[in-house]
């Protein structure tokens, strides 16, 4: 991947950027030695070169064994336990997977990311038809969403297999020793893997809480583990910002929001990508977003969003900055054919790849949104493969750990997240918070 700034030098000034890259200097070296805020939570720096091959082994067999007994693969998660998943399926996956008759893998769905009934019925009414197997990652073990996705889920597929086939369909990833799921998972016989104490949810997507998913959708997990590996030995060896690019996008991002710009939006221009910023979003928003501080993470799919957007990152409020992720080659061919009668004048166009106006109309939105006053920083990569995404996921959680360092909060903490569950229990009668609940109806009514 590389990085390039020099459309948001210009807007940070030089001295901020250069103070930025001194004190990440010594915030580098705090990462590594483990001594900086939250340093119990550091597993995920060398998680790329600790992959233990007996893992690695077991999650390819038990990929293999669901792929042969399922025509659909149900990751039940929220956060952590599904976004980066979903970011590396998403992006290595055909559009139209569901649709493909050539598709030979389950197709990968998804439950207890939100509370929808509407959503969990209609998936129950596809379940009835297919035959599936199940997830259930959550490292707490104790979140509310997909405990009773899977409590439905569960109940679903033991009425559908019996319980003892039911049993070896579903899969659990949790943490060693707590949690609820962790206990059921012992009680049941759930083939069960680990989440290290020392990962957290949003950076585990190179434990078997990505591994396992992407696996099973067919993608080659020590590739993906490969290019994290790669890019970890940057990131470790030097903080010179020449040769550390997670050491530039930190001190460049961080210059920004000291010049006045809260909002960065990461800015892609394929729709394959669109799960790798909502995993972008929450790497970033929980780790820096405290103390009432923190660059706002924000997402657009161009050239989708400058139909929406685009107006008002041209013209609005003067306060984002944004970040390209640029893919060089996307993988497929398609041309603008010629029409004898041009009757759409679009000849000019013919023969044309759809990816060369598509690079046009990145280049061309660039410099307008430059003009317009959004600096621009531009990440990109040669193709979508998974040691490129493996590269990418690193460098973005290497770098999202100093900017939060930078910042001066803990990276690796998420305190704020509490507020809306003690809220949510106390209004749903858990035991426990019925004082809470009372207050809040009465502030509600
Ligand atoms: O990054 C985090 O820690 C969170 O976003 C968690 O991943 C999310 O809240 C889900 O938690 P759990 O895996 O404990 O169910």
């Amino acid at each position: 991947m590389k990085i390039d700034i020099s459309k948001a030098f210009s807007f940070s000034g030089q001295e901020r950027m250069r103070q930025n890259e001194k004190e990440l200097e010594i915030l580098h070296k705090g990462l590594i030695n483990g001594t900086g805020k939250g340093n119990d939570f550091l597993g995920w720096v060398k998680l790329p070169a600790e992959a233990d091959p007996a893992i690695l082994k077991r999650i390819k067999a038990d990929a293999e064994k669901i792929c042969a007994q399922s025509q659909l693969f149900v990751v039940i998660g929220i956060g952590g336990s599904y976004l980066g998943a979903r970011a590396v399926i998403d992006c290595l996956s055909h559009p139209f997977l569901p649709l493909l008759l050539s598709r030979k893998g389950p197709v990968i769905l998804y439950a207890g990311e939100n509370l929808s009934e509407d959503y969990h019925a209609g998936l129950m009414e596809i379940l009835d038809q297919y035959e599936y197997s199940v997830a259930v990652i959550s490292k707490s073990g104790v979140t509310t969403e997909p405990a009773i996705a899977f409590r439905i889920i569960k109940a679903h597929l033991e009425k559908k297999y019996g319980k003892k086939e039911a049993t070896g369909r579903i899969f659990a990833v949790t943490d060693a020793h707590r949690g609820t799921l962790k206990k059921l998972a012992t009680e049941e016989g759930y083939s069960t893997y680990m989440i290290p104490d020392d990962v957290g949810g949003r950076y585990s997507v190179l434990t078997p809480v990505g591994l396992l998913p992407i696996a099973v959708a067919g993608f080659d997990i020590e590739k993906l583990i490969g290019g994290a590996r790669r890019m970890m030995e940057q990131c470790l060896a030097s903080a010179d910002p020449e040769k550390n690019p997670a050491i530039r996008y930190a001190a460049i991002r961080n210059a920004l929001y000291q010049s006045g710009k809260p909002v960065e939006i990461l800015v892609n221009y394929l729709p394959n990508l669109y799960y790798l910023t909502e995993w972008w979003k929450q790497l970033y928003g929980e780790s820096e977003g405290k103390e009432n501080k923190g660059i706002f993470p924000a997402g657009a799919g161009f050239t989708t969003d400058l139909h929406s957007l685009g107006q008002y990152i041209q013209e609005g409020s003067r306060l984002m900055f944004e970040t390209i992720l640029s893919v060089e080659n996307p993988g497929k061919k398609l041309r603008v054919p010629f029409l004898e009668d041009d009757a759409d004048g679009l000849n000019f166009l013919s023969g044309k790849r759809l990816t060369e106006i598509n690079s046009m109309a990145e280049m061309g939105t660039l410099l307008a949104h430059v003009d317009g006053g959004v600096p621009n920083i531009r990440i990109s990569v040669t193709e979508l493969n998974e040691e490129n995404l493996g590269e990418l996921l690193y460098f973005f959680e290497f770098a999202c750990a100093l900017s939060g360092y930078l910042l001066g909060v803990n990276p690796f903490d998420q305190p704020g997240v509490e507020a809306y569950k003690r809220n949510m229990f106390a209004l749903i009668g858990k035991p426990g918070f019925e004082e809470e609940g009372k207050k809040l109806r009465e502030r509600l009514e």
